[in-house]
């Protein structure tokens, strides 16, 4: 029997221990597009907090899942779960939902036919951005335009050296401004998102780039790369959580040889000071404009 798993739902909600975990956040994880139509019995989806993205997500479950079989489907009520009954109701079918513990779970059963899958399937899919002249995807870090904290380190960043890495790389923005510097080797790409890296991947196609689906918290620091770059995350399961920012820093610094540079741009009120100053050697604020600063630190 193949049941799928998306996300981490709360314990609470006693998520199955054998199955076959689809969340694009967790590296490893296989994904839902892969998943042959009709072959599972049953899944839970940790609901994503993006509508297109979640009716993305509900749309593949349901395609991935045999007639009779069943879906489950918790979020957030503040996060989406508010509306999950309505959104599986567009797509046709009879839902049966319930609150629990600041969520919504809703519960049916997969009929023959379902309404809409191939149109949610494709709101939902990577796309040549317009505008934005990038391949990117609903639920990717700000999918469809250039974050203005980004936009204002690649406005302040010199021509760096060497061997690199750009920590959270998104779709590949930052690391498209890095690669013009000819001193460029190497520079390595990673982000959590499996959605992200495989946007970068088609967005950097430089022979000096190599992408990592990978927590930036775990990988092997072998204190050998000249440089980084990060604008890093501060949400961590749609929450606030500063931790994760300065957790990037110590792991750029035990990354970085001695006298690797760090450029960083973060949002002006979080605490990443304390952090730097440890971990380096020398932090010089270079920049703080539109609620954003940018830090140089030399290990
Ligand atoms: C603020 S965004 C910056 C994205 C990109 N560099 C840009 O400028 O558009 C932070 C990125 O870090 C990724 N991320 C979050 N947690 C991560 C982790 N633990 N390890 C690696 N990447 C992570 C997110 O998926 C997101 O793409």
């Amino acid at each position: 029997m193949t049941t799928l798993l998306y996300g981490r739902p709360p314990a609470v909600f006693d998520p199955p221990g054998a199955a076959v975990q689809t969340s694009p956040l967790i590296p490893g994880s296989t994904a839902l597009e892969d998943v042959a139509p009709g072959s599972a019995e049953a899944a839970m989806i940790y609901a994503p907090p993006g509508a297109v993205e979640r009716r993305y997500s509900l749309a593949l479950a349901l395609r991935a899942l045999k007639p009779g079989g069943r879906l489950d489907v918790i979020a957030p009520k503040d996060k989406g779960g508010s509306r999950l009954g309505k959104e599986l109701k567009a797509f046709g079918l009879e839902v049966n939902e319930t609150a629990k513990a600041h969520h919504r779970r809703c519960v049916v059963i997969r009929p023959d036919a379902v309404e809409g899958l191939d149109a949610a399937i494709a709101q939902g899919a990577p796309r040549l951005v317009e505008g934005l002249d990038a391949w990117s995807q609903p639920g990717v870090f700000a999918w469809d335009r250039i974050d203005p904290g980004t936009a204002l380190l690649a406005q302040h960043l010199p021509p760096l050296k060497g061997t690199g890495a750009d920590l959270g790389c998104g779709f590949g923005a930052l690391a498209t401004v890095v690669l013009r510097s000819p001193a460029v080797t190497a520079l390595r790409l990673i982000d959590l998102d499996r959605r992200a890296v495989a946007m970068a991947q088609r967005n950097v196609t430089d022979e000096r780039v190599s992408f990592d689906w990978a927590d930036v918290r775990t990988v092997p620091a072998e204190a050998a790369l000249d440089f980084i770059v990060t604008n890093p995350p501060f949400h961590d399961g749609g929450a606030e959580d500063k931790r994760l920012g300065q957790k990037f820093i110590r792991q750029a610094a035990a990354l970085l040889k001695k006298g690797g540079v760090l450029w960083l741009v973060a949002n002006r009120h979080l605490p990443y000071e304390a952090e730097l100053n440890e971990a380096f050697k020398r932090v010089r604020p270079v920049a703080d404009a539109g609620g954003y600063k940018i830090f140089e630190a030399v290990k």
